[in-house]
């Protein structure tokens, strides 16, 4: 038995996962750990899977709800999604199998905030838990938890659920004892008090996570690796959007409006936002923070170099190669990250105290600003709007970037009206393509629409957009936000129909 299970009344209940996964019946609300590719339940949810294709084979409905941190990986999301185990999954995927059943219309999706996720589930939105399955580094001898690569809900769901199944992975370094911050100072309105960080390497918990012993009814020993996708290199266009976006920090530092220090950054999930951070190496800079979701490889190059001096998330995203690099220097990269609680970590209250720097990725922005970060062509989910909402709303800059086209230069990303609005005009402050870097700040909508266009749209599409944007002045109703609505949703319908926004394009 795996010495990481301390305490004699867990090492009691060590079973196997096919005998934990029979606790779990039809219809269940079942809570997990997981965050990106990092801290998931490895051996739980295939052991599921496999009851659920027996159940199928059977001829029997067997489907249960699945809640988590965010996305997962193949042994989660992938596994009960392929056998059409879920009914319900929220709040955030990125697996192409449950991409694919949410968009079928088969698997019912939740997409909302991040920092919403544990508040609701206090709230009592969600209903009952039944079931937490969570991922855990170790057990101490006083029974609480060493957390995982990621920390998620995990508090909440420890508190929250009826019954409690731990998963013990021996693959996590033990060295990920101490890198946590779990706060248990959260109330419920109106008895809420402030949380008190003022600064993102403040400690304001503990170190593990606290279970009642008595709900824990299973535990599973693994010895199995997190598992992300590897990043594409940064491609032309990438590096494009990181020199923009670092000659605008240059020059807010200039104008004096950011120290050399800048402040806290917040980098979203994505090839584009991994590579920005990569661009921010060349940047002079050194010993900023990062107050933020997750740690890419980007990240940990930058504290590798110094660049950054601690970075605060809630969970790790790194490539296999990213991991091979904590692994081999973990003692260096303890001390300077610090994972939390994703009601922490994406706290409204602290974001907007310590004044992050949100720079997140999008599918793409209208001429004034609104952006869409989740659907294609209106109805079409790609992954969920995560912590991107969070950060953009209430940080002191929110920038978003992509390249200025998509599919081969089939698609805009600067168009009209957007199909699907995740972050309104209101929370937009900088809009960065490889085309250039539109600053929003302090313009009116009209005003904006023209530097948008003109920093961001490819020339592809400029004059299109140009002339839409003069017309709708000109006949529309209103000269505010000017738009011809009739026509302003056409460059998505061209897209449905020939899978071209261009217009005359046969597709
Ligand atoms: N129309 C159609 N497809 C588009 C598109 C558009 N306007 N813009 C992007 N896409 C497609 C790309 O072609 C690509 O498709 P593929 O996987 O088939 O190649 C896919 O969307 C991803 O785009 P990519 O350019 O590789 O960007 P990315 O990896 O940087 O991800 C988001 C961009 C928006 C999908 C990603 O940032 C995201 O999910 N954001 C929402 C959550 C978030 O911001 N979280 C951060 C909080 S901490």
């Amino acid at each position: 038995m795996s010495d990481r299970i301390l305490h004699p009344l867990f090492r009691d209940r060590v079973v196997s996962a096919e005998t934990a996964a029979e606790r779990i019946a039809p219809g269940m609300t079942v809570a997990m750990s997981g965050f990106t590719g990092a801290g998931y339940p490895k051996a739980v949810p295939q052991a599921l899977a496999r009851r659920v294709e027996r159940a199928n084979d059977a001829g029997e409905r067997f489907r249960i709800k699945v809640l988590t941190g965010a996305s997962t990986a193949p042994e989660l999301d992938g596994a009960l999604a392929k056998v059409e185990g879920m009914e319900l999954r929220l709040p955030y995927q990125s697996d192409p199998n449950v991409r694919e059943r949410i968009n079928a219309g088969t698997l019912d999706y939740i997409d909302i905030h991040l920092s919403h996720v544990a508040q609701h589930t206090w709230f009592g939105f969600f209903g009952d838990i039944d079931v937490a399955v969570v991922e855990v580094a170790g057990i101490r001898e006083d029974g609480t938890l060493i957390p995982s690569s990621s920390v998620g809900n995990n508090k909440t769901w420890l508190e929250q659920a009826d019954q409690v199944i731990l998963e013990v992975n021996r693959w996590q370094p033990e060295a990920l004892d101490g890198m946590h911050d779990i706060y248990y100072g959260t109330a419920l309105p109106p008895n809420r008090m402030p949380i008190p960080l003022v600064q993102p390497d403040d400690h304001i918990g503990e170190p593990w996570l606290r279970v009642d012993p008595d709900k824990v009814i299973a535990v599973v020993e693994t010895n199995a690796p997190d598992r992300n996708t590897p990043f594409s290199p940064p491609d032309e266009a990438s590096k494009q959007i990181a020199g923009h976006l670092l000659d605008f920090l240059a020059h807010e530092v200039k104008r004096g409006r950011l120290t050399d220090k800048l402040l806290p950054l917040q980098s979203g999930v994505g090839n584009i936002a991994n590579a920005v951070l990569a661009g921010l190496a060349d940047g002079g800079y050194s010993g900023l923070t990062a107050y933020t979701e997750v740690i890419q490889d980007g990240m940990l190059q930058l504290i590798k170099d110094g660049v950054l001096r601690m970075a605060s998330a809630t969970s790790f995203s790194l490539s296999p190669a990213g991991i091979e690099e904590f692994n081999a220097h973990i003692d260096f990269y303890s001390k300077r990250i610090l994972l939390r609680p994703q009601e922490i970590s994406n706290h409204p209250e602290i974001i907007r105290r310590l004044g992050c720097i949100a720079m997140n990725g999008m599918i793409e922005a209208d001429i004034y600003g609104n952006v869409n970060s989740t659907h294609i062509t209106a109805s079409r989910i790609m992954n969920g709007i995560g912590g991107s909402g969070d950060f953009a709303r209430n940080g002191y800059l929110s920038v978003f970037m992509s390249p200025s086209t998509a599919k081969g230069g089939k698609v805009s990303a600067i168009v009209p009206m957007v199909s699907h609005v995740d972050h309104t005009e209101h929370d937009t402050m900088v809009l960065v393509t490889d085309q250039g870097l539109a600053d929003l700040r302090g313009l009116s909508p009209a005003r904006r629409a023209e530097k948008i266009m003109e920093k961001c749209a490819h020339p592809d599409f400029k004059p299109l957009l140009q002339d839409y944007f003069d017309r709708a002045r000109r006949d529309g109703p209103g000269r505010h936000t000017p738009h011809l609505l009739g026509e302003a949703l056409s460059w998505h319908q061209r897209l449905v129909e020939t899978g071209d926004m261009r217009p005359g394009a046969k597709g």
